[in-house]
């Protein structure tokens, strides 16, 4: 297999080739492959990227080729001897190398983040049982592969659904300055604190939004227990519907082995096979950064308006109601980033991810005028206004919302992100689970923090819910090519 690779690793993959997910195996320059052939047919050099001989347009491509990419065998796909954590497990051969529940479970990204288009959300049946990639094998059967007898579908994994990656450039870069914003606010309570010799108490905001309060005693420590909505460390992870994952890159990483077999050089280490199934280097780590900045650019969702007027009006009057019934509190309309340049590495990669330190200088792509558009604008103090319906912060959403029966890294079982509402319409079922099919239901099952602002909604008129609903609706990822960001439906 190994000898195969080589053989083919000098054929160049032709841009576009890789189309939806259906591809044929030919060679560019090359001659073509008869016969079985892997679908990277040519991986991404970082240092190509770093040296600038690759500009955002062929990365993109690239990128985009990897998320419709159908692994195979020959690309190394699958993990005979690791689990979705990449810990050694018993061999595994075929049929029992694959497994919908704990991976790896399906072909592509694009098998499951496919609503509207390659990157966007996913059905039901796309649903990924998040966590259940730590055993080995799951099947019920009581044996080593499920860690217990006593496990049911419940306690394996939580099920949840696809989220898209529409406009998660911004989001990745939103969440490093509310860091960054967090940070300061620690910073400065420390040295008030060591400086006066006395305990500082000091409240938590970024961008408006407030994440409860920090104690900085004399002696420089510091006390988190009345930290709100960001992890103790208050490094805003604004990805994964728990807001547990800092980058678009590390979330790439291990998806990439969880769900593919596909294991990434940067994690698993260069010229080691660490699944047992005879193929090496399976991802680069230019690989990942086409993956990272395919993600990164995909455009930013916008409003999709109805031709009708009434319906046109009620849009309007629903966008009113939303903040009337607070709704806004938590879905904040827009969030401020002052710089929309996006660079990768990002210096907040947990270990083992590409760090800053490892390329000879970081990727930039400035999100306001390059890639696909249509592109958000700078305003005139050069701030740009991002209108992602959230305020990446967690909240105990109440007992509807509580299904799970997994905490994930110590996250209480009730508590979410505020879901980016951006796009939501173009990405049906909604919620982290996908069991509402309608935007009422979603709404409905809000409790907890939002109580209050569910109530309202209960007790608008039936045409006022309609409108707030109408609104929602018309919160839509765009047609490719699109240039504006607000439209008109086409009748
Ligand atoms: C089996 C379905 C499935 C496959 C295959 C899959 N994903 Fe996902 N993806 C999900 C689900 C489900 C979530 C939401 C997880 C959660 O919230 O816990 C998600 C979330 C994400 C997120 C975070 C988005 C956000 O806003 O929080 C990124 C990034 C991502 N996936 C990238 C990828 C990449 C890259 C691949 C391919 C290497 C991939 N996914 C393959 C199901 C899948
Ligand atoms: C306390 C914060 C908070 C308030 C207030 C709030 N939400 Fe949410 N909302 C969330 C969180 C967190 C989620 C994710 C819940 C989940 O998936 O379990 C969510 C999810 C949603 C979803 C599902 C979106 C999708 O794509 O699945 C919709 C729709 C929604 N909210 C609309 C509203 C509306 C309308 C209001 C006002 C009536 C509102 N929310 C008030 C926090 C809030």
């Amino acid at each position: 297999m190994r000898r195969l690779r080589s053989r083919v690793a000098s054929l160049v993959l032709p841009a576009g080739l890789l189309v939806g997910g259906a591809l044929a195996s030919c060679g560019g320059d090359g001659p073509p492959v008869i016969g079985d052939a892997p679908v990277v047919m040519v991986h991404t050099d970082q240092a190509d990227i770093d040296e600038g001989r690759l500009d955002l347009e062929d990365l993109i491509e690239r990128g985009r080729a990897l998320m419709v990419a159908s692994f195979n065998t020959l690309d190394g796909a699958g993990r005979p001897e690791s689990t979705g954590l990449g810990v050694p497990r018993p061999r595994r051969e075929a049929p029992d190398n694959f497994n919908r529940i704990s991976g790896p479970d399906s072909g592509s990204c694009f098998a499951c983040h496919n609503m509207p288009r390659a990157g966007g959300g996913g059905d039901n049946v796309a649903n990924a049982f998040v966590l259940a990639q730590r055993l080995p094998l799951v099947n019920f059967d009581g044996g080593d592969g499920d860690g217990s007898s006593s496990q049911t579908l419940k306690t394996v994994g939580n099920e949840r659904n696809t989220l898209g990656m529409f406009g998660s450039g911004f989001i990745e870069l939103l969440a490093r300055e509310m860091t960054a914003d967090l940070h300061a606010i620690r910073d400065e309570a420390i040295a008030l604190a060591t400086d006066t010799r006395t305990s500082v108490f000091l409240p938590l905001a970024s961008k408006g939004v407030p994440f409860g309060w920090i104690t900085a005693l004399p002696d420089g420590s510091v006390e988190t227990d009345r930290v709100e909505g960001v992890d103790t460390d208050l490094v805003v992870k604004p990805f994964h519907q728990k807001g547990v994952d800092v980058s678009l890159r590390s979330f790439t990483t291990e998806s990439l082995n969880h769900h593919h077999g596909m294991q990434p050089v940067e994690l698993f280490g260069d010229g080691i096979d660490a699944d047992g199934d005879g193929v090496v280097n399976e991802v680069t780590r230019g690989d990942v950064t086409a993956l990272v900045i395919f993600q990164a650019t995909l455009p930013v969702p916008g409003q999709v308006l109805p031709g009708d007027g009434r319906a046109r009006q009620a849009v309007e009057q629903g966008r009113e109601l939303f903040d009337a019934v607070g709704c806004a509190v938590c879905h904040v309309p827009e969030l401020p980033l002052n710089d929309p340049v996006f660079t990768e590495p990002n210096p907040l990669n947990p270990p083992g991810n590409l760090q800053v330190g490892d390329v000879s200088r970081p990727f930039r792509v400035d999100l306001t005028s390059e890639g696909p558009g249509p592109h958000l604008k700078r305003g005139e103090d050069g701030v740009v206004m991002v209108p992602a319906f959230t305020d990446l912060k967690r909240h105990r959403m109440g007992d509807a919302l509580d299904n799970e029966a997994l905490e994930q890294n110590g996250v209480p079982t009730d508590s979410w992100l505020t879901r980016k509402l951006w796009g939501m319409a173009s990405e049906p079922p909604f919620l982290h689970h996908g069991r509402a099919t309608l935007i009422s239901e979603a709404v409905l099952a809000h409790g907890g923090e939002a109580r209050e602002s569910r109530d309202a909604f209960r007790s608008l008129s039936h045409d006022e819910r309609a409108a707030l609903i109408e609104f929602l609706k018309s919160l839509q990822v765009l047609p490719e090519g699109e240039d504006d960001l607000v439209i008109t439906a086409r009748e």
